[in-house]
């Protein structure tokens, strides 16, 4: 089994959700890992090449809307490539860090991750699995009363779906603005919930 771990924070050491990702990939024994470090990647935001790119006809190509176009091949094909996906979330301003955002806008490209048919988008990437692990200074989780701020899980859901990957789930590390108890209360729930999604995919 290939895994693709994408780390989105850009804390390193001190990083919740990089700390759960190491620990989700250690717990599944012997898989190939496939890293993706979103703060280190400097994924560029979509230019007017990008989507001639991939949206304009085929007269309007230019040198530079391939190139641009281009710069998400081995991020597609390291994603195409993995059997699970796992993907270390922090909230950022309710939704997710715009790295991840980025990156998703790179890869999500007609013909690769997503097709047309019968006027109808369909998602090429069916065979995968993925995990989510997010953490956040609050908490918003189903239960905390405070779901309706929770601008995250609900996209991040939508654009797997949209290029078909429907079984996902969610691993909530939260209130990890509060004390250093709480915050290993949340820590170690948190990997208890990796290990049944480990020992499920084992
Ligand atoms: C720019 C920024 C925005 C944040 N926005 C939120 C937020 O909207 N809600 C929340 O609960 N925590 C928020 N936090 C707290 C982070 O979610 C929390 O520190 C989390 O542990 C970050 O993940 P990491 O430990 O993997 O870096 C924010 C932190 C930063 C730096």
């Amino acid at each position: 089994m290939k895994v693709l771990k994408i780390d989105s924070s850009p804390r390193s050491e001190r990083s919740f959700s990089r700390r759960l990702t190491t620990h989700f990939t250690r717990s599944l024994g012997d898989v190939e890992i496939i890293e993706r470090d979103l703060a280190q990647s400097q994924i560029p935001y979509v230019t007017e090449d990008w989507v001639v790119g991939v949206w304009g006809p085929e007269e309007a190509q230019t040198d530079a809307s391939r190139k641009a176009m281009a710069i998400a091949g081995p991020l597609v094909e390291e994603f195409l490539q993995a059997d699970h996906i796992i993907i270390g979330a922090p909230m950022y301003n309710f939704g997710s860090p715009a790295v991840l955002k980025a990156y998703f806008d790179q890869i999500i490209q007609m013909g690769k991750l997503v097709k047309m048919e019968e006027g109808q988008f369909v998602g090429l990437a069916t065979t995968k699995s993925a995990t989510v692990v997010v953490t956040r200074g609050g908490a918003y989780s189903p239960g905390s009363g405070a779901e309706a701020y929770d601008h995250q899980e609900g996209h991040l859901r939508v654009i797997l779906g949209f290029i078909g990957i429907t079984e996902v789930k969610f691993i909530y590390c939260e209130n990890l603005a509060s004390d250093e108890a709480s915050q290993n209360d949340a820590f170690e729930k948190a990997k208890v919930d990796i290990a049944a999604v480990a020992t499920s995919l084992s």
